[in-house]
């Protein structure tokens, strides 16, 4: 499903990933996690062509998609949410699902609001006016009306209460058995690991680890040394 090789991504000068391969089959969760400033997100960034990669390829389903700008990979089948939960504040819940429509697919408003019935409640509300745990989910959503193949979730749980936390945990694995695979980016390691197969371990740019969760869960030194749990 996705195959990043061996990428080095800079900002201006600073050289931020080095050459970091991380695979998705499909069907998968695969987590990629790490602590404050390791690089997770500007690993999605370059997945996604907000900060292409110097160096390197990212292949998509086959395809060479470096440097492709970010709707164009959301027509080809990658959906992204990025770690900032940017909504349109002024449109309602529906509005905002209205607006990246696209036909033909197999995702709609209707199966959408199937999987998020707290969204259907609240599908006149401002998105604005929404809690963070709602914005996070209307983001989600939102990426699901482009019908991916592959969901790309930055630090999803961020911020959100546990009993929040626990619910998003559950529509992830609904996500996940809808056939959609997906990379996770996590800080919250404990949560991650109840969703996900495979985790990779980014420390400062560099992948120190990567393994099934029983390998990283027996690992007590990568554990400590990057992950602090
Ligand atoms: N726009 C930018 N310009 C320059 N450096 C940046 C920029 N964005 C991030 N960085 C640096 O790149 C490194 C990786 O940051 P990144 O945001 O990818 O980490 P992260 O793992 O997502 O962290 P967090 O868990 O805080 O979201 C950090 O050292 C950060 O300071
Ligand atoms: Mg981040």
């Amino acid at each position: 499903m996705l195959d990043v090789k061996s990428i080095n991504t800079f900002y201006g000068l600073s050289h931020i990933l080095f050459d970091l391969s991380i695979t998705v089959s499909k069907g998968e969760v695969v987590g990629l996690l790490g602590r404050n400033g390791a690089g997770k997100s500007t690993t999605m960034r370059s997945i996604m062509g907000l900060t292409p990669p110097k160096e390197g390829s990212v292949i998509f389903k086959g395809e060479d998609v470096t440097g492709v700008k970010p709707f164009r990979l959301f027509r080809k089948g990658i959906g992204y949410v990025p770690d900032d939960r940017r909504v349109f504040a002024d449109l309602s819940v529906d509005d905002n699902l209205e607006i990246v429509y696209k036909q033909d697919t197999t995702w709609n408003k209707d199966r959408v609001y199937e999987l998020f019935p707290a969204l259907a409640e609240i599908k006149t509300r401002r998105a604005g006016h929404l809690s963070g745990g709602e914005q996070q989910m209307l983001t989600i959503a939102r990426a699901l009306m482009g019908s991916p193949e592959l969901l790309l979730l930055d630090e999803p749980t961020e911020g959100l209460a546990p009993l929040i936390v626990r619910n998003l945990e559950e529509q992830i694995l609904k996500l996940r058995d809808a056939g959609i695979s997906i990379l996770l980016s996590e800080q919250n390691v404990r949560s991650a690991l109840k969703i996900i197969t495979r985790a990779y371990v980014i420390d400062i740019g560099r992948i120190r680890f990567h393994g099934t969760v029983a390998e990283l869960d027996a690992n007590e030194e990568i554990k400590k040394k990057y992950l602090m749990v």
